[in-house]
């Protein structure tokens, strides 16, 4: 059975092996990981989830919580998520959105977000609806 918790520090190498595969446009940097993995722990806007059974840890995600003026509120936006390959298939991409959605209901977000082209049916699946071009601006390598 697979449990979806807040990831916590003992995690890191776990999440740090998945991420190698999410990765597609960017080189993963263990140094990098490792300045920030703990901060996303510890932050009360950033949520880190994972999902977990007894074989271990077979995805994850990762969303935060920004402040706008526009939305009338705080929006939280999904920035990561990936599930081990052979594990796809059986609702735990599934499950770690929707885990993000009830926590951030909990909190009284208004609208939770995922620039993504990939996995575009995972999300209208759940009653997203696509809506803006992302636009962006590299200032490193
Ligand atoms: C996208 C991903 C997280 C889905 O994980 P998963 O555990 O296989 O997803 P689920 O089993 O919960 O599938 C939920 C639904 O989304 C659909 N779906 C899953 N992955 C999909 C994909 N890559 N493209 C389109 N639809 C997808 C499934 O058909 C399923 O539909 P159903 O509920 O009607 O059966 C996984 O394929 C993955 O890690 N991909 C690589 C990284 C990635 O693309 N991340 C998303 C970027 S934000």
């Amino acid at each position: 059975m697979v449990r979806i918790r807040q990831a916590a520090a003992e995690d890191a190498d776990a999440v740090f092996s998945l991420l190698s595969f999410l990765m597609t446009s960017y080189e993963p940097s263990r140094e990098a990981f490792d300045r920030t993995y703990p901060m996303l722990v510890a932050s009360p806007t950033a949520h880190l989830l994972v999902a977990e059974d007894d074989g271990g840890i077979q995805g994850y995600v990762y969303a935060c919580d920004v402040p706008t003026l526009f939305a009338n509120g705080v929006i939280t936006e999904i920035l990561e998520l990936y599930v081990v390959e052979s594990q796809r298939g059986q609702g735990i991409g599934r499950g770690l959105v929707e885990a993000v959605v009830e926590r951030a209901r909990q909190r009284n977000v208004v609208e939770v977000t995922v620039p993504t082209r990939r996995a575009g049916e995972l999300y209208e699946g759940i009653g997203f609806e696509p809506t803006a071009e992302l636009f962006k601006l590299r200032l490193t390598g």
